[in-house]
């Protein structure tokens, strides 16, 4: 058996069991009907596939399987164990999870287990083994979705506890070696002895931060490793099988480049609508950083068809699960499923809407989707092999994040006032709006020369692998631009004792002579300098603001015109190699960015794909076959856009040239034909 074939798969989450069998083949005519091939199954169903302890019942399953098939449908399942059932519970309560005040999780629910627990990881085994030996030679099965949507859940059971303390043993070999990194000497913490360590509990505030990213590391590991103990499973019994887990897009708890690392597709649960308005640039940045997973086509494996849960939240407008559809596609998903089938008369999700009815009735989004399904059939040919590939790039790196979430001020606000995305956010909004995709790269692994410029957000922690991959791009060409807080800490956590941004000061040709914290609302005035970026501009500086101190040879670009630090440098470029690298004090706003933006475009010849146009997204996926542009309207009312040269519109099936008519909530396909 060869790999199924990964091109565009279109379907649904399908929980036959929570209806009578009468109903299944109704259900997959209806499927057929939207010319659906696969469907995810099972995955919260460990109570059906093993009812009791050791007693298997997989006919049911068997049967769903069967009768999608005969509509040529295929399945994805989900190893069931995000929600242990109660056996497991009764015999092994020691298998819920422990807060931070000693309290169990509730029994009766998902996402409740620890991944440390011996017990726990016992049933895992056997009930992955079991489906994978059941299913593997069953034609129709193409592959696994490990658990559900993985958090990071922290446990502080007593396996937890222990697992935590040689974690550390292993990091740091001695508890001298420990106790001077992370500065333990600070109100007396140095530990004699690795079983005087607790992980530390909340408020944080109060806790020592080396031990906080230590712990938050930890956590991750727990779950890489409990994901890798079902992937080896599936990998030994049905190696032909895919393996994917669906992650969360900006979630971003867990390290999400090692967790999608030893999976073949990364996935995504793509819920865009959480009240009546969307934030369309941040679903796209949630859609570039799940393609930047693994640099490849990914998955939707939950695609928003009815309304969530919340009673401010309103149902999908007519036209807009197509949008969210083609937008995914834009953005180089090669797999949509839709969450899920019919809605659920019964359980806690009673009001997650699907694609039918608690009546089971297909009403407007099943015709909706019919009408996707017909869109997908035309577009199909076209993007075989294609993906997004950016110009741009943002360093993502999940250890800073939690850093940076980890420098608790008091009143538990961040100590910038900053969630660790807003950095990464403010300037990906300016790059939206002009119609430019990003990849998001793991500065530890990846290089960096394949883009123009890269942007490095508030990259507090650092180490030599990183200040030389980031030296090594500028050096060879690339525009680096870094902004407040670059390499204020080493990789334990802990400040430098050097002059900011320490180890890049020769990069960026400066340092940084002092910072303040800026007061909630409060701003600073900052004004472009004309003669290098061309334009005068006057914007501010939110959150913080650094008086910079350029060494000899870098210029000011950006200075502070008014409060605490008038007239000193606000942002600045240096030489270095055959590249330039930016360094900016204060978290800007789109205006300042735009400007700086502009230049460094016209500068590295960045083009959009199309100017910018209120309502607008528009990303090209580019393969040998050339480019496909897809221009998503997001607004209500029709917008134009001039367009340079002949194209081929693939829905409509029609030449033009000129000028581009988009109504609103539609989406038009364009392969250039000159
Ligand atoms: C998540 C889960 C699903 C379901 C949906 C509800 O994304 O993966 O199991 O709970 O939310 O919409
Ligand atoms: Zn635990």
């Amino acid at each position: 058996m060869t790999k199924a074939d990964l091109s565009l798969k279109f379907g649904v989450d399908y929980y036959p069991e929570h209806w009578p069998k009468s109903r299944w083949a109704k259900d997959a005519e209806l499927m057929g009907e939207l010319s659906f091939n696969i469907v995810r199954l099972a995955e919260f169903s460990w109570s059906k596939i093993e009812p009791r302890e050791g007693e298997y019942n997989f006919e049911w399953l068997d049967e769903a399987i069967n009768i999608l098939a005969t509509k040529g449908i295929k399945a994805i399942i989900g190893t069931p164990t995000a929600a242990p059932p109660p056996w497991i519970i009764k015999k092994h309560p020691d298998v819920l999870r422990v807060d931070p005040h000693g309290v169990r999780s509730p029994e009766g629910t998902r996402r409740n287990y620890c991944p440390n627990n011996p017990n726990y990881i016992m049933y895992t085994k056997r009930i992955v083994k079991a489906l994978a030996l059941h299913y593997r030679d069953n034609p129709n099965v193409i592959g696994w979705q490990i658990d559900n949507e993985f958090g990071i859940d922290p446990c502080y059971c007593e396996n937890c506890i222990k697992a935590f303390r040689n974690w550390l043993k292993n990091k740091y070999g001695s508890l001298e070696n420990l106790n001077s990194s992370c500065g333990f000497t600070f109100w007396s913490q140095e530990y004699s002895d690795w079983d005087e360590i607790f992980p530390p509990r909340p408020p944080l505030d109060m806790q020592n931060p080396s031990l906080c990213l230590d712990w938050h590391r930890f956590l991750n590991d727990s779950w890489l490793k409990y994901q890798q103990i079902q992937v080896d499973i599936i990998r030994e019994i049905a190696p032909h099988h895919i393996v994917t887990h669906n992650f969360m897009g900006l979630y971003k708890e867990l390290d999400y480049f090692k967790l999608a690392e030893p999976l073949d597709i990364v996935s995504f649960d793509y819920y865009p609508k959480w009240s009546s308005n969307i934030d369309y640039t941040r679903a796209a940045m949630a859609h570039d950083v799940m393609r930047s997973l693994k640099k490849k086509p990914y998955w939707i494996m939950e695609l928003q068809s009815g309304a969530v849960k919340v009673h401010t939240a309103p149902i999908p407008k007519p036209g807009e699960i197509r949008l969210w559809t083609l937008q995914s596609i834009a953005r180089g998903a090669d797999g949509i499923l839709y969450f899920r089938w019919r809605s659920c008369r019964f359980g806690a999700e009673e009001y997650w809407h699907g694609i039918l009815d608690h009546d089971g009735v297909p009403r407007r989004r099943f015709h909706e989707i019919r009408k996707v399904s017909e869109d997908l059939k035309k577009i199909e040919p076209h993007i075989g092999g294609t993906n997004v590939k950016p110009e741009v790039a943002f360093i993502l790196s999940y250890d800073n994040l939690w850093a940076f979430d980890l420098e608790v001020g008091y009143g538990g606000k961040n100590y910038y006032g900053l969630d660790s995305w807003e950095p990464s956010l403010d300037f990906y909004r300016v790059l939206y709006s002009r119609n430019l995709p990003v990849d998001f790269v793991d500065p530890s692994r990846e290089d960096l020369f394949n883009y123009k410029t890269v942007f490095v957000p508030s990259l507090m922690l650092i180490n030599k692998t990183i200040e030389e991959n980031l030296k090594s791009y500028v050096k060879k060409g690339g525009i680096l631009i870094a902004i407040p807080r670059t390499g204020a800490k080493d990789w334990n956590n802990v400040i430098t004792d050097t002059a900011l941004p320490s180890a890049l000061s020769d990069l960026f040709g400066i340092t940084v002579e002092e910072y303040t914290g800026l007061s909630d609302g409060e701003k600073v005035s900052i004004e472009t300098n004309k003669n290098i970026l061309n334009r005068k501009v006057v914007g501010k500086g939110r959150c913080w603001a650094e008086m910079l101190q350029p060494k000899e040879g870098t210029e000011t670009i950006a200075y502070y015109t008014a409060d605490i630090y008038t007239n000193e440098p606000a942002a600045t470029i240096n030489n270095y190699g055959s590249g330039l690298a930016i360094y900016i004090g204060s978290f800007l706003d789109e205006n300042l960015y735009s400007t700086i933006l502009d230049w460094i475009m016209e500068k590295g010849d960045i083009k959009p794909t199309f100017p910018p146009t209120d309502g607008l997204e528009a990303v090209e996926r580019i393969g040998s076959s050339g480019r496909i542009i897809f221009a998503l309207n997001h607004g209500e009312h029709t917008i134009q856009i001039p367009l340079k040269g002949e194209y081929y519109e693939i829905i409509s099936g029609e030449k033009v040239s000129d000028i581009i008519k988009i109504e609103g909530l539609d989406t038009k396909v364009l392969k250039p034909l000159s």
